[in-house]
């Protein structure tokens, strides 16, 4: 059993986010290898990195960090849902990341992003160039979701694809080995 979190990277007013993540959450929570929970950057509400020291002592100061500390600490795989900003990632989970080493390291981490044609594959591709300076796998198998808009109803709520159904277990699964693996690397 793997504990997974699915961490929510945009935060903006009337964000997109959630309707991606809730469906990839009801899929995640059918595999019964996980145990499931998620982390929405916009409820956690981190402020600009303010810890003076670097996150590779631990010696955190502020009760938002031991908390998000915490969160990260408890996790063996993450799956980043990330929108693309400017053909990037949002700067908030590049805040989030910052804030923590250790939590980090040694873990594997997937992803579903969102975008127009691009399908928030850019944003991606610069997510791992940053995870890998905190020591974790980037998988590969990844799910892109281009025009995203196409598949949310009128109600908000993101509509089932058999071909982005069988991507996200694709991926899961794929998750699951890395993060089973990396696990024997950790104290
Ligand atoms: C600041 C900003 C920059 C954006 N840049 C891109 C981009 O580079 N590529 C893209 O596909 N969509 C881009 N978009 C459109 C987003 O795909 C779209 O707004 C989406 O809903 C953002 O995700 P969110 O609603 O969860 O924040 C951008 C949107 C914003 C607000």
């Amino acid at each position: 059993m793997l504990n997974l979190k699915i961490i929510i990277a945009s935060t903006r007013p009337g964000r997109k986010a959630p309707a991606i993540a809730n469906w990839f959450t009801e899929i995640a929570k059918k595999h019964a290898e996980y145990n499931v929970e998620v982390l929405d950057l916009a409820v956690i509400n981190l402020p600009f990195l303010d810890e003076p020291e670097h996150p590779r002592f631990q010696r955190y100061q502020n009760q938002h960090t031991k908390d998000w500390s915490a969160m990260i600490s408890s996790g063996d795989a993450f799956v980043i849902v990330t929108s693309e900003y400017n053909y990037s990632f949002p700067a908030t989970i590049k805040n989030a990341i910052d804030y923590l080493f250790k939590e980090w390291q040694y873990k594997a981490v997937g992803f579903v992003s969102y975008g127009g044609v691009s399908a928030g594959t850019r944003a991606v591709q610069s997510l791992k160039q940053v995870l890998t300076a905190v020591d974790m796998v980037a998988i590969s198998t990844a799910v892109h979701i281009p025009a995203f808009t196409k598949h949310i109803d009128a109600d908000g709520k993101f509509m089932n694809d058999p071909g982005l159904d069988k991507s996200a277990d694709g991926m899961l699964n794929e998750l699951y080995k890395w993060g089973v693996a990396l696990k024997t690397m950790r104290p």
